[in-house]
């Protein structure tokens, strides 16, 4: 499997994870091969890469930490939810009391999967376009925030559904924002930002009237935006005044929008978030974040990287407690292309070899052809 950006797919090529369209219904489905209609229709959603299968690490599997299914059933959940919100009128809350009982289970559902899962890493990234933003969004901050309280130990049941709820609807605000300020390129006017700084507010506001969330999982909406130092919004809150179910959802927020493609600008890689967090310091809960840290894999599965030694390989294995480390089946003994009989190495504990850097997704289109022929056999086997 390998994640490929939708500029570079070519009809014929295998669909290996399946793809939703704005509904929650299934578009391309796992197996599928692509038409040029299809890839047509994933530009004009806007979506920025999918998984398909090839040669590349055939006997390699890349495991997302919660089912497919889950993933667009809590999608969709969250979609449901955020335009009965956008339609109630006020005073009834019958349509989010329904929406409700599915919204339970799905927080259960994901929950179960990653107490079930603590050895996966963080992957993959969630196939979405620029009008799902909000809601795979969403998705991704309650799975990060739930491995961080997973990954910390302590937490009961209980809260873990409160931090589950409070993070799938940590944005539900957002939809009293005007679109064209949530999708604008250029940068925010003042009273733009004015409006977009309402929306921890507008969402408390909209789940303590219907009823849907309270107490810390309502925190959580409320003040998603604060940072340790007195500098978020809405209420420049500090240190112990920030509840600390909803510093985790920070972190987790932080790390999905800065890997995230926006109107604005393209997302980072995972390396470069997880630096960029680094440096942030103080503001966040430095425990929780280095509990995160250790489950998001810097180089994904299927990261085209070069070494300190100037070998070239694929990111083949990840493990929890080593997001810099991974094991790299080298192809390359250096940058001419060189092709070797494929070998793998664990870069925990070797000083000698190390990260140097990740090829970005032109350069690995233009690899491509030369490795896939080096790797299609699987391990150690020569051409
Ligand atoms: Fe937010
Ligand atoms: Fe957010």
């Amino acid at each position: 499997m390998r994640r490929v950006p939708v500029w570079a797919l070519k009809p014929g090529m295998i669909v290996e994870k399946p793809v939703y369209d704005l509904n929650g219904s299934l578009l391309l489905n796992r197996g599928l091969e692509l038409k040029k209609d299809y890839i047509h229709h994933l530009k004009r959603m806007d979506v920025p890469f999918i998984y398909i299968e090839d040669n590349f690490i055939p006997d390699v599997k890349i495991e997302d930490v919660i089912l497919d299914e889950t993933r667009a059933r809590a999608v969709n959940t969250v979609r449901n939810i955020l335009e009965e919100a956008q339609r109630q009128p006020p005073g009834s809350n019958l349509g989010l009391v329904l929406e409700q009982r599915n919204f339970g289970e799905v927080v259960d559902e994901i929950v179960d999967q990653l107490i079930e899962n603590p050895e996966l890493m963080i992957n993959m990234a969630d196939i979405r376009s620029s009008d799902t933003y909000t809601f795979g969004h969403s998705v991704n901050v309650a799975v990060l925030a739930l491995t961080t309280a997973i990954a910390q130990g302590g937490y009961s049941r209980k809260q873990l559904r409160q931090i589950g709820s409070g993070s799938l609807l940590h944005d539900l605000g957002k939809i009293k924002i005007p679109l064209e300020i949530l999708n604008k390129r250029g940068p925010l006017t003042r009273d733009e930002f004015a409006s977009v700084q309402k929306h921890p507010e507008d969402g408390h506001i909209i789940v303590s009237r219907q009823g849907i969330l309270e107490g810390p999982a309502a925190d959580i909406i409320l003040q998603h935006h604060e940072r340790n130092d007195g500098n978020g919004y809405p209420h420049n809150l500090k240190e112990e005044e920030i509840s600390p179910l909803a510093k985790m959802v920070a972190i987790a927020d932080i790390y999905d929008a800065l890997t995230s493609d926006r109107p604005y600008r393209k997302g980072f890689p995972p390396h470069r978030a997880l630096e960029i967090m680094e440096t942030m310091g103080d503001i966040l809960d430095n425990e929780m974040l280095q509990a995160l840290l250790n489950h998001i894999a810097a180089y994904p599965v299927g990261t085209l990287v070069k070494l300190s030694t100037g070998e070239i390989g694929v990111v083949v294995k990840n493990r929890v407690g080593y997001p810099r480390h991974p094991r790299v089946r080298i192809v390359f003994s250096g940058e001419n292309l060189e092709g070797v009989t494929p070998f793998e190495v664990d870069l925990i504990g070797r000083e000698d070899r190390t990260v140097k850097r990740v090829f970005s997704e032109e350069e690995v289109i233009k690899l491509i052809p030369h490795v896939v022929p080096l790797l299609k056999g699987g391990l150690g086997r020569k051409e």
